[in-house]
């Protein structure tokens, strides 16, 4: 088969960070290639140089036939190459449409924008894919999972010979991933070359038909999916051999720190829960089961509508800072949109939590604050050089430890943790398994919420399943199992007339 891209010698770094080394990529036409490598590795550098993004200081790139060694965003556009960026970019002050026609307008023969048109195209385009968005609304309306929808169907939209997917799936849910590779298989049958970047093994052995794997700026192997293993492939990866570790161990709990009574807000209604010091909970369900917006009325982000919190004994009825006084933490879902603040250092995005903690107190102690990085940074190992450098630049996933970090440094006593992993890499992520389940045993209570559910396995003391706003059920530790958890995350159960395993 014929290579659509290949890119040559690709060397790039930033001020004294090698970001990559004389690595090469070989894409087929008509394939789905998968990009790997941990957090930091350059994947996503490699993308902004292919796209005109970043230049590269040394290489070259042949697509579709033509050799390109300074390629701009405008050249690598019309070549037909459409990226998906690994952190949502669509512009919340616009309607839906306007999104997808975005710097590609249709005009009359006046220079008048033909609206109708635009928008009669853009549901013939929904339509097509399946996509439930209404063109005419604002994109600050949507959900975080709709904004990376759109995102996608934006560079669909594009008809491009090559289309980047850097992380597509993070916001997404399972639901919304089988549909999306639904349409990847369509339109790679049509003829459409896929670059597909995810830390999420399941997915990778799911769609791609190749693979390439780089390892801190270098690259280390390539090769059909078939001939290699997630197992073989996480080796390339680290360049250790694996070794799944089942760190889960059963501990002594201490009395009630959280209930939840008849708790109702937006999207869930009267959950009751009681969890005790030290303890592991796990949320799961499918997309609007509500377990994210349940994490966030216990952080004070939407309102209760009724029922109480008590946190310590306390029930506690305000906003975010009366949460956060009260010892409570958390760390939202959609990093982009909740947690980075773009013109500030890493140190600063960090110790921002902290900050408005002790605003009582006069004076911010530099060096303090340093060696508190410093302790967070080895804890997470975070793969940053300078805390005054901003936080883009760093790679997705170590920007996720950094926000993680963010929270530890509040010193709370109960961590909600919405999406914790999301864009983290595989041994990173047993990493930061690892670590909560070290902050557990140190008296820390942590709820997770999350759609992996080995993972849910691997922490967590028990499992509450919502399905469309209630608690459809609570697993023990050693009753969690990926299959039964699904069950209850569809309502497979009632649909087959109750479960005779009586669980
Ligand atoms: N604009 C920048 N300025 C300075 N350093 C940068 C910049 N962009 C990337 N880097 C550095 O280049 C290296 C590679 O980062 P890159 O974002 O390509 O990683 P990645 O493989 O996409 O990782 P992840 O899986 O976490 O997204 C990292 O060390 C990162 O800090
Ligand atoms: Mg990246």
């Amino acid at each position: 088969m014929n290579n659509i891209l290949e890119m040559r010698n690709i060397t790039k770094a930033f001020g004294g960070v090698q970001a990559l080394t004389n690595v090469h990529l070989e894409v087929a036409e008509g394939e789905i290639h998968a990009l790997m490598g941990e957090n930091g590795a350059g994947k996503s550098t490699l993308m902004n140089i292919l796209t005109g993004v970043v230049p590269m200081d040394a290489g070259k790139i042949v697509f579709d036939k033509k050799t390109y060694v300074h390629p701009t965003i405008r050249q690598m556009e019309a070549a037909g190459i459409a990226f998906v960026h690994q952190e949502i970019n669509v512009i919340n002050d616009l309607m839906v449409y306007e999104n997808i026609f975005l710097n590609r307008e249709i005009q009359n023969k006046w220079h008048v924008l033909e609206k109708k048109r635009m928008i009669r195209e853009t549901e013939e385009l929904f339509e097509r894919l399946g996509v439930k968005i209404d063109p005419m609304q604002m994109v600050s309306e949507l959900k975080t999972s709709e904004k990376q929808l759109l995102e996608i169907c934006r560079s669909l939209h594009a008809n491009a010979k090559l289309l980047i997917l850097d992380e597509p799936t993070t916001a997404l849910s399972n639901e919304e991933i089988s549909h999306l590779f639904g349409i990847l298989k369509k339109m790679k049958q049509e003829g459409t070359s896929f670059i597909f970047i995810s830390h999420k093994m399941p997915e990778i052995f799911e769609i791609a038909d190749r693979y390439t794997v780089f390892r801190n700026g270098w690259f280390v192997s390539s090769g059909p999916i078939s001939e290699t293993t997630p197992q073989k492939m996480t080796t390339d990866m680290i360049g250790v051999e694996y070794a799944e570790k089942d760190v889960y161990h059963p501990r002594k709990l201490g009395d009630i720190v959280l209930r939840l009574n008849r708790l109702s807000g937006h999207g869930f209604s009267d959950v009751d829960l009681e969890v005790r010091k030290g303890e592991i909970v796990a949320f799961t369900g499918l997309a609007g089961c509500g377990a994210s917006e349940l994490m966030q009325t216990m952080f004070g982000v939407l309102p209760i509508e009724n029922g109480f919190v008590e946190v310590a004994g306390k029930r506690i009825n305000g906003r975010i800072y009366q949460f956060m006084r009260n010892r409570v933490a958390m760390l939202p879902s959609n990093r982009k949109e909740n947690s980075v603040i773009p013109d500030m250092t890493i140190l600063e995005n960090m110790q921002i939590a902290e900050h408005r903690l002790s605003r009582k107190k006069p004076v911010i102690f530099r060096r303090e604050e340093e060696k508190k990085y410093e302790e967070l940074k080895e804890m997470l190992h975070i793969k940053a050089e300078d805390p005054d450098a901003p936080i883009n630049s760093l790679s997705g996933g170590n920007q996720q430890k950094v926000f993680l970090a963010k929270w530890l440094n509040t010193d709370a006593d109960v961590l909600l943790f919405d999406n914790p992993t999301q864009g983290v890499d595989v041994g990173a992520k047993a990493e930061i398994y690892q670590l909560i389940l070290e902050f557990a045993e140190e008296g820390k209570t942590v709820l997770i919420n999350t759609l992996e559910i080995p993972e849910i396995k691997k922490v967590s003391d028990r499992c509450v399943v919502f399905y469309e706003g209630r608690v459809a059920k609570v697993f023990e530790h050693e009753e969690i199992d990926e299959k039964t958890v699904m069950m209850y995350s569809t309502n497979a159960v009632k649909a087959a007339g109750g479960n005779k395993n009586g669980k």
